[in-house]
């Protein structure tokens, strides 16, 4: 199916038509958020199921129930898709957990007014290039990705889900309120799991103990996350999402760009990257 039958346009990015009906946006629009509610943010293929993982373990206090008992997409919903309007998400006690793939400038006004926690989870663009191109190929809610190099040019352009990386990077990195927001990113995680959970947990005022700490760490590496059925998207019907063909959770490290693009490529990528977040105050961007 084509980009006009698949996407639709909102806000001037993007958006998978089947997951984002217009009642769905509305209900986010007037969506009242609370100063206490944690909001992880991310673009696409960032690393946003790991911190579904993460931050309601650390809530939790390392209760393992908190992430076997609800699909990540329940237990931290993207109030931007269709499932928020009926989770009931007024009714849930204080503090609740939700994601978005909304860049900053999308957000609904009482994000601005209750100034909430957010978590930014930022991952060099290559990589997130390289996970959204076998992603698209499985997902039957997104226009089939083309050939590589037409993926790239898509991407670079901002023809994707949730628009160009760039926008909605600096759009965060430049956001007001930056005490109420965590920047980490997916390399830091990956480099040293045990001390991001410990940073994310004092951002969150969670005071945990060194073995908690290393539970979660331990229950939130790649391999294991993999084996849980609440997060490896293995409820999602095959004609919706085929893992047949590569898996959600497909290989979890950094630096797989170096097997996916070509010289030629990534040179292109560098100078577009080069290009785009030459604004000086976009000095906390993940390393290309
Ligand atoms: P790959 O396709 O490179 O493996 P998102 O959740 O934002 O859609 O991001 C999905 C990417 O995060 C996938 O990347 C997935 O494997 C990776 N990921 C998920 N959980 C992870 C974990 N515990 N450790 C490392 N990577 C993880």
């Amino acid at each position: 199916m084509t980009e006009a039958e698949l996407y639709a346009v909102y806000k001037g990015v993007y958006m998978p038509a089947l997951l984002h009906p217009p009642h769905s946006l509305k209900y986010y629009e007037d969506f009242s958020f609370r100063q206490d509610d944690i909001l992880v943010a991310t673009y696409p293929k960032s690393g946003t199921t790991w911190m579904q993982e993460i931050a309601p373990l650390i809530m939790s206090g390392g209760d393992p129930a908190s992430v076997d008992t609800l699909p990540n997409w329940d237990r931290v919903p993207w109030l931007e898709e269709q499932r928020s309007c009926v989770l009931n998400l007024e009714q849930r006690p204080s503090p609740r957990m939700f994601a978005t793939h909304f860049h900053y400038n999308m957000m609904p006004p009482s994000f601005f007014e209750a100034k909430p926690k957010v978590i930014y989870v930022m991952r060099n663009p290559k990589d997130v290039f390289t996970s959204s191109f076998h992603y698209y190929g499985i997902a039957s809610y997104l226009v089939n990705p083309g050939s590589q190099s037409e993926f790239l040019h898509k991407f670079l352009d901002g023809k994707v889900m949730f628009g160009s990386w760039f926008d909605h990077v600096k759009s965060w990195l430049n956001a007001e309120d930056k005490e109420r927001i965590l920047y980490i990113s997916y390399e830091e995680m990956k480099m040293d799991l045990r001390d991001s959970v410990s940073r994310i947990a004092q951002f969150l005022e969670k005071s945990l103990d060194a073995e908690v700490i290393e539970k979660i760490a331990d229950r939130c590496l790649f391999k294991n996350m993999k084996q849980n059925k609440m997060s490896n998207y293995s409820t999602v019907p095959r004609e919706f999402l085929d893992q047949t063909k590569s898996e959600f959770l497909r290989k979890g490290i950094v630096g797989d760009w170096k097997n996916q693009l070509t010289v030629a490529e990534a040179e292109h990528f560098d100078a577009v990257y080069k290009d785009q977040m030459k604004d000086p105050d976009n000095c906390n961007n993940p390393a290309v």
